[in-house]
């Protein structure tokens, strides 16, 4: 998102697109240039991203298909499944090629979300004078509880199954 639109937002684009760019550094402090992965900030990128998911997950496509009259967005199925990928691709211990596939992931997605027509524009418009109540919702979005990584031979069969479904 560029500074105008940035300035011309509303506020519950401004609020999500602003954790974006959190979690956008939080992931690049976790991995240089394909180097090994930072255990640490690793960590908080995950927990990040995790409790961003729960936000539009459990608050805002919720919302978002209320307003609607009980009709989904047609974007919120493709949105849904690339959340589904996103978790699955943090279960296991993090490797650099790991962290550059959620990289490629969150661009193309995180443009869906914060893009002209997008999912949060849409939210802006839609919420009208419950955009306050919303965002406030949002900011109480509690932390996710984060299992420890696992790389068993499940977990990688989750994964494989779906970054498939997702279409990765
Ligand atoms: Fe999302
Ligand atoms: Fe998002």
């Amino acid at each position: 998102m560029n500074q105008r639109e940035n300035k011309t937002a509303g506020p519950l684009t401004r609020f999500l697109a602003d954790d974006h760019r959190r979690l956008d550094i939080q992931l690049r402090a976790a991995v240089v240039d394909a180097g090994p992965v930072d255990p640490g900030a690793y960590a908080q990128f995950r927990a990040g991203l995790l409790r961003h998911i729960g936000m539009e997950e459990k608050i805002l496509l919720p919302a978002v298909q209320r307003l609607r009259v009980g009709e989904p967005l047609p974007i919120a199925a493709k949105l849904r499944l690339d959340h589904g990928a996103l978790a699955a691709l943090l279960m296991p211990t993090p490797t650099a090629a790991i962290a550059a596939t959620i990289k490629a992931i969150l661009a193309d997605h995180n443009a869906l979300e914060e893009g002209t027509g997008g999912l949060y524009e849409i939210c802006d418009q839609l919420a009208g004078s419950e955009a306050e109540s919303l965002l406030a919702k949002l900011r109480a979005a509690p932390e996710v509880t984060v299992m420890p990584h696992s790389g068993s031979p499940a977990v990688m069969n989750v994964l494989r199954r779906t970054l498939e479904r997702a279409g990765y």
